[in-house]
C-alpha cells in the first residue's frame, strides 16, 4: 500500500472510531428532556405508542466497552491501520508460508522414503498408495475408469487385470506412465470382408470362446501375416503392445462384431506420457498405485491359501 492510501485508510479508521467511541462515552451523560410520566413527549399512531426514556441496559455498555477494548489491541497487534504492521509481526503471506513449509517437510519426508523403495515393493505402502490414488482420480480415472476397469469405447484397458499389453513389472509400468505408449493395429480390409470373417473366427477360437470351425479353419492360414505382431501361437508382443489373443480379455471388445471392426478396420490406441507434467515421484507413486491396483487379487489369494 502507498503511503498516501495508507494516511487516508488510519484516516478513516481514526474518524470511524472517534465517532462511534464519542457516541459512546456521550450517549449513557446525554440529558433527554423528560416528561413526568417518563416518556420523551414524542408519539406515534394517534397516542398508542409513546417514546420511553430509559437508562442504556449495563450488559450493553459492558459489551461495548469490551468490543473497543478487543478493537485497539487488535489495531496494535495485528495490521489492519495503514501500513502498521502490528506488534506481532503477522502476516497472512507468512501464515501460509509456514503452513506450505511444514507440509513440504513432512511430504520430503514421505518421498524420501518412497524413494528407497523399488515400484513393486512400493506397492505394499499403504500411503504410497494413498498418494497415488488421489493422482490416479485427479489424472487417469477420466479413461481408465475410477476403479481402474479399463475402457472399451477409448481402447484405454483395464489395469487391475495384471494382462499387460507392454508388460506388468514396475518399470514397464513406468515406462508405459513416463513416456506414453501407442498401439496400431493395422486395417486389413484389403483382405476382403470373407476373409475377415474368417479370421475373427479363427481369433475366437485361440481363447476357445463358441466360434464357427470352418470359417476358423480358412482363417488361420492367414494368421501368418498377423504372427509378425501377435506372435505364431497369438500371445501377443508387449514390445508392440500387440495384446495376447488367447486370454478371452479384450481391448476393443470381444464380439464377433468387435473382433470382426477390429481386423477389417484396424485400431489405435495413445496413451499420453506425463513425463513433462508429472514429477518422478509422482509417477513412481503412480507405477506403485496401478501394480497395486493389478496385484490386489494375489493378497486375496494368498490369504485363501493360508487359511486353508
Ligand atoms: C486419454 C486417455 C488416457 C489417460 C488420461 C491415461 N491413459 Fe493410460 N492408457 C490409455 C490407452 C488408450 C492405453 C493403451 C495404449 C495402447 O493401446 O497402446 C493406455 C495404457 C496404459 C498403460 C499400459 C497398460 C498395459 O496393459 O500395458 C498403463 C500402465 C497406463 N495406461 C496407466 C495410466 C496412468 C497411471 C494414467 C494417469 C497418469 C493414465 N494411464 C492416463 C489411455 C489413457
Ligand atoms: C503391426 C503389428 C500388428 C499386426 C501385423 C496385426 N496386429 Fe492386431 N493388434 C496390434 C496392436 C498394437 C493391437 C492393439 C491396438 C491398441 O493398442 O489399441 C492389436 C489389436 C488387435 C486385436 C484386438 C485385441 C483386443 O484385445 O481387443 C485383434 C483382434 C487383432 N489385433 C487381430 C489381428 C489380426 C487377426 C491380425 C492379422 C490380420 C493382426 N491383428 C495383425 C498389432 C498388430
Amino acid at each position: 500500500m502507498s503511503a498516501g492510501w495508507s494516511l487516508w485508510v488510519m484516516f478513516l479508521v481514526v474518524l470511524n472510531l472517534s465517532i462511534t467511541l464519542f457516541l459512546f462515552l456521550w450517549g449513557p451523560r446525554a440529558k433527554i428532556p423528560t416528561l413526568p410520566d417518563g416518556t420523551s413527549g414524542h408519539v406515534w399512531a394517534h397516542g398508542v405508542l409513546r417514546e420511553g426514556v430509559r437508562k442504556l441496559p449495563l450488559w450493553w455498555v459492558l459489551f461495548s466497552g469490551a468490543m473497543f477494548v478487543w478493537g485497539f489491541t487488535y489495531l496494535a497487534l495485528y495490521p489492519g491501520f495503514g501500513n502498521h504492521k502490528g506488534v506481532l509481526g503477522w502476516t497472512a503471506h507468512g501464515e501460509l508460508a509456514r503452513d506450505v513449509a511444514a507440509n513440504d517437510a513432512k511430504m520430503d519426508e514421505l518421498l524420501l522414503r518412497f524413494r528407497q523403495y523399488p515400484v513393486e515393493q512400493l506397492a505394499g505402502d499403504p500411503a504410497a498408495i494413498q498418494m497415488g490414488g488421489r493422482l490416479f482420480v485427479d489424472n487417469c480415472a477420466a479413461c481408465h475408469g475410477r476403479g481402474g476397469y479399463g475402457n472399451v469405447k477409448l481402447g484405454a484397458p483395464s489395469l487391475i487385470d495384471d494382462d499387460w499389453l507392454y508388460g506388468g513389472s514396475g518399470k514397464d509400468i513406468l515406462d508405459s506412465i513416463q513416456h506414453g505408449r501407442a498401439g496400431i493395429m493395422p486395417p486389413w480390409s484389403s483382405l476382403g470382408a470373407q476373409n475377415v470373417k474368417n479370421l475373427a473366427q479363427y481369433v475366437l477360437s485361440l481363447s476357445g470362446a463358441p466360434h464357427d470351425a470352418a470359417m476358423a479353419a480358412a482363417g488361420q492360414p492367414l494368421f501368418t501375416t498377423c504372427a509378425a505382431c501377435h506372435g505364431p501361437q497369438g500371445k501377443g508382443n508387449p514390445a508392440l503392445g500387440a495384446p495376447n489373443l488367447t486370454d478371452d480379455i479384450w481391448l476393443h471388445g470381444g464380439t464377433v462384431a468387435d473382433i470382426e471392426q477390429t481386423i477389417g478396420g484396424g485400431r489405435q490406441g495413445a496413451m499420453p506420457a506425463w513425463g513433462k507434467r508429472l514429477s518422478d515421484d509422482q509417477m513412481r507413486v503412480l507405477a506403485a498405485y496401478v501394480y497395486h491396483l493389478a496385484h490386489q487379487g494375489d493378497v486375496a489369494k494368498r490369504d485363501d491359501t493360508a487359511s486353508r
